[in-house]
């Protein structure tokens, strides 16, 4: 089978979730791996059997290599991007694109100038439960989408994650941190979004690691750590979301699409499988949808964007995790951010086009 041969860039903790990805897809070779810290590197290396562990420079400089995967911290996504593309290649990003939108529409214009691929992460919205909901609102169950609600809510990671400061700097925070599971999913199901607006703000300013080992250590909270949003989509359907690490547990939805003739039950964006639930107007009760599309959770494969760009250039056809998309969700983030400080709509720099769906009969190990 032909394959198409990836080198990755950041092998930290979400780095094993692609490796199982290579090893239970075909199409992709991972050749290289590179980590400012090259224990760690080596260290994936060994584990998964892959042939060079390296400096980024030395693997950008690999001839064979035609995507790389960038897995490093947010702050690095933008200089890793540029560098690939510059060198040539095709890039996968983790999540988000950037961090401020110039450096996002840098990223993109590159791209475009060379002719090159943008894909990013999240790749969620290719498992069964977001695909089956797509389904069921392009085949009209719902009827026409009138609004939609995203709740992410939580009270922040100082619990349980061993270094949690940097979830209350800038660049992160609830909204970037996880909007873009909760936006890609929402764009993904309605389409780009034409007027928006957000109210935010630092609710509770000061945290207290309750994690080993840094338990007792206090985090100064630096970004919204409740943010708010209200968006009118280009379809007309009217989104509300919010996300938050100032909330004890709630019982609000994760996402609920509302049509004319029902309420769609959208799954946690933050996984690739179910439940699809489904409300028929005039009734009360709520019925599971069997997944129409195979969805992916065997392992956790984080790294199924990848794998559809792969095919996507075997077949010389568009990728479905655009970076275009990305970029719309970027320019979404940071207009809840600086609405809420001036107080006015925003008009996003940005659009998108809805990838396309996937088949329903597809193989365990293919992705076309
Ligand atoms: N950990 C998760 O559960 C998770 C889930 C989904 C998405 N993500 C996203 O994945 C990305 C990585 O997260 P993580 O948890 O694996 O972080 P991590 O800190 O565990 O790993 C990042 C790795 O990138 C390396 N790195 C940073 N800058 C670099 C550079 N310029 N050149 C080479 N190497 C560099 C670091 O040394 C580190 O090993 C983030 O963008 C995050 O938003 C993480």
């Amino acid at each position: 089978m032909e394959t198409v041969k990836i080198g990755i860039v950041g092998c930290g903790n979400i780095s094993a979730a692609y490796f199982r990805t290579v090893r239970a897809f075909p199409v992709l070779e991972a050749v290289a791996c590179a980590d400012m810290l090259p224990e760690r590197a080596q260290a994936r290396a060994e584990e998964y059997g892959v042939p060079k562990a390296c400096t980024m420079e030395e693997l950008l400089a690999d001839p064979e290599i035609q995507i790389v995967v960038n897995l490093t911290t947010p702050q690095s996504h933008t200089p890793v991007n540029l560098a690939a593309l510059e060198a040539g290649k095709h890039v996968y990003t983790e999540k988000p694109l950037a961090v401020a939108r110039e450096d996002g529409a840098q990223v993109i214009a590159m791209a475009e100038a060379k002719g090159l691929r943008v894909g990013c992460a999240p790749g969620t919205f290719l498992g069964g439960g977001l695909q089956t909901c797509r389904k069921l609102i392009d085949d009209g169950v719902i009827g026409r989408p009138v609004a939609a609600s995203a709740f992410m809510m939580s009270h922040g990671h100082e619990s349980w994650h061993p270094d949690p400061a940097y979830y209350y700097k800038l660049g992160a925070g609830p909204m970037f941190d996880m909007g873009p599971y909760y936006l890609t999913a929402l764009t993904t199901l309605l389409g780009p979004v034409a007027r928006m607006a957000g109210m935010a703000g630092i609710q509770i300013g000061e945290r207290t690691i309750t994690s080993q080992p840094k338990y007792g250590e206090k985090i100064v909270v630096e970004t919204p750590d409740h943010v708010t949003g209200v968006m009118e989509f280009a379809s007309g359907a009217i989104g509300t979301i919010i996300t938050t690490f100032a909330t004890w547990p709630s019982t609000l939805p994760r996402i609920e699409i509302y049509g004319t003739e029902g309420t769609l039950g959208v799954p946690d964006p933050n996984t690739l499988g179910g439940p699809v639930t489904f409300c028929k107007a005039g009734t009360r009760e709520w019925q599971e949808i069997p997944l129409t599309h195979g969805h992916f959770d065997r392992v956790n494969m984080w790294g199924i964007g990848v794998v559809d760009m792969a095919y996507a250039i075997l077949e010389d056809r568009p990728h479905r995790a655009t970076g275009r998309q990305a970029f719309h969700v970027l320019d979404l983030m940071n207009g809840f951010l600086e609405t809420s400080a001036q107080s006015a709509y925003y008009t996003p720099v940005s659009s998108m086009e809805r990838p396309a769906p996937l088949p329903t009969d597809l193989p365990e190990d293919a992705l076309d």
